[in-house]
């Protein structure tokens, strides 16, 4: 955790902050319901009341059914009785027995407006607790190939990456970012001898944007890829050129750092267009693992986790078969003695349980690379690399695809580039912002900020806010709407809030325990109660769309609570007009909080 949430409000604690967690209402009112079940059935002491929020009442509890019949008893009575036992003076408006034995619950408009006030008085954090035990989360996201270009599929991975490290970080988890690129392997072989054949290929010049980093390696690529394909003695020296490669010639070296730097100027453009920060010692490839792979490999045979068959190393599995039911192995070492992908990600195990004492491992990687990773977190286990101390997800997101449903290509059927694209949604966006412009008030120069803010922003949320798993559609179009569930309407929302904070005069943001709230406020405040609980949910399931719901609803509700209670015209009573900003105001900071967790920044004015 640390410099990398620049734009993030801080929420690194140095221990002189004083630190104020809330317990969520759901929480407390589960709490004593819970309490209320025990006192009522000494059995039902781990039980769980099932509490939901329902559109009858604030709270519906469900759980005495079951509980009923494990008891034999009946529900309405058991349900009766443990309402008789619930004791929290000041909580519980009202508690009614519902139904076959459902609990009806109602709190009262103080413990809304206490609570909330309390999230208030605590700063950034909004009154969300730390995690007691955090573990140390290694994340691997955001994983380009040295000399290639990005692709969409990249974009993903770095944009869901992100979002579930700023959720992680901010329960408390220690994160800890691996940017596994691709940086070895045989390909190389061709670039490097190429380049010392033709040694002005790439440019000595150090200052190189991003776009033309680019196109040197592209050109430097497609011109060594024709050599190697027509000139047999140049492909016999390129394959002489990856065994130096391996065993650490320093020429050869020097010429592959090239390639990693030149590509790294581009991968950072990237990164810097999409407003993300990438750190460099977390930039760790496939070849920070070259000296660890023959002992990986000697490890694995010496276990018999891996055995040999045709000259290669390799770790079979019962259940994974190919199409003929021929068992698929997992290649460990091939036969000509090269190690590879799968050798790379193992000795990567190594590293990220023993010397990062990890005990979280996740990997944002598309779902086309799931059965490798099945195939090395079960060769791990088998090994005691992975134990049941650590858990080992592959976050395997899917396909993006065009408006038109079809894998992501140009009408020309070429791939697009990831830089064209988000050029383009910058573009789009600021267009966008540029109609408001003039009646906002707004400069040039923050007219061009907005759209980036705006245009980044749709691109993330449109990502982030279907579940992972599921292809999705990258329509410009329906991202930068201002309405419907995209991050534009959520920025609006929030600029709007700030705006009418700035035009009430006279009155500021107080909250009043004291006043009757309405229907429109209560909802409004049970939801904002529920944030903490949301952002814990959504990291724990590693579920960045369920905080994108979350944040929509918010900017729904809000907008009923606005068109309901007047804030500003009519002027209501003084300490209305007060809670009411109190409540505008802590929307406000719920949805930026909220957002730049998922890396969307919130401009002020928009
Ligand atoms: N560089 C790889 C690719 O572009 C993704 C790396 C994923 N991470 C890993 N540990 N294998 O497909």
């Amino acid at each position: 955790m640390g410099d990398w949430c620049r734009f993030l409000y801080s929420y690194e604690w140095n221990g002189t902050h004083s630190m104020a967690s809330v317990t969520s209402l759901t929480a407390n009112v589960n709490a004593h319901l819970a309490s209320a079940l025990s006192a009522t059935l000494p059995e039902a002491t781990d039980a769980d009341p099932l509490l939901r929020r329902s559109d009858r009442a604030d709270y519906q509890a469900n759980g005495i059914l079951a509980l009923a019949k494990k008891a034999k008893a009946n529900p309405r009575e058991l349900a009766t009785q443990v309402v008789g036992k619930i004791t929290a003076p000041g909580l519980f408006k009202d508690v009614e027995v519902s139904g076959p034995g459902f609990l009806n619950i109602t709190v009262t408009d103080k413990a809304i407006i206490d609570t909330l006030a309390a999230r208030a008085a605590d700063g950034d954090r909004l009154g969300v607790p730390l995690k007691d035990q955090p573990g140390i989360s290694v994340i691997d996201y955001a994983q380009p190939n040295v000399a290639k270009e990005m692709h969409v599929g990249h974009l993903r991975s770095a944009v869901i990456g992100d979002a579930l490290r700023g959720m992680l970080d901010f329960t408390g988890e220690k994160t800890i970012g691996r940017h596994h690129i691709g940086d070895w392997g045989t390909q190389f072989g061709m670039l490097i001898q190429y380049l010392i054949e033709n040694p002005d290929e790439l440019s000595a010049e150090t200052d190189t944007d991003g776009e033309q980093a680019m196109s040197n390696l592209n050109r430097v690529y497609k011109a060594s890829r024709a050599v190697f394909d027509s000139d047999e003695a140049f492909k016999e020296r390129a394959r002489k050129r990856v065994v130096a490669l391996q065993s650490g010639d320093k020429e050869t070296l020097d010429l592959w750092q090239r390639f990693v730097d030149e590509s790294k100027v581009y991968f950072y453009s990237v990164f810097e267009k999409l407003d993300m920060e990438i750190r460099d010692d977390e930039i760790v490839g496939e070849s920070a693992y070259n000296d660890g792979m023959p002992e990986t490999a000697r490890l694995l045979e010496e276990m018999g986790v891996a055995v040999r068959s045709e000259g290669a190393l390799v770790v079979f599995f019962d259940e994974i078969r190919g199409k003929d039911d021929k068992p698929v192995p997992l290649i460990v070492q091939k036969a000509d003695g090269g190690f590879g992908y799968a050798a790379s990600d193992l000795t990567a195990i190594r590293n990220r349980v023993v010397d990062l004492h990890a005990t979280a491992l996740l990997y944002v990687v598309d779902v086309r690379q799931s059965l490798h990773f099945k195939m090395v977190f079960e060769a791990a286990r088998r090994a005691g690399w992975l134990t049941d101390e650590v858990t080992a997800h592959n976050m395997a997101y899917g396909t993006v695809l065009g408006a038109d449903g079809k894998p992501f290509k140009t009408r020309e059927g070429e791939t697009v580039k990831l830089e064209d694209l988000l050029d383009e949604a910058v573009e789009r966006a600021t267009a966008v912002v540029r109609e408001k412009a003039e009646k906002v008030g707004l400069t040039e120069e923050e007219i061009v900020e907005n759209g980036r803010y705006v245009g980044i922003g749709a691109v993330k949320y449109a990502d982030l806010s279907t579940s992972a798993n599921r292809d999705y559609k990258f329509d410009l179009d329906q991202m930068v709407s201002l309405n419907g569930d995209t991050s534009v309407y959520l920025q609006y929302a929030y600029a709007r809030i700030k705006s009418i904070l700035r035009k009430a005069e006279g009155a500021d943001p107080l909250a009043h325990p004291e006043l009757e709230l309405a229907p429109a406020e209560r909802t409004l405040g049970l939801h904002l109660d529920a944030f903490g609980d949301t952002v814990f949910e959504a990291a724990a399931e590693y579920a960045p769309h369920k905080l994108a719901a979350y944040l929509y609803q918010l900017a729904s509700l809000f907008t009923s609570f606005y068109d309901q209670c007047p804030v500003i015209k009519p002027r209501p009573a003084q300490e209305i007009a007060e809670n009411r900003l109190f409540l505008c105001d802590l929307t406000a900071r719920t949805l930026h909080q909220g957002m730049a967790l998922l890396g969307i920044r919130t401009p002020e004015r928009l």
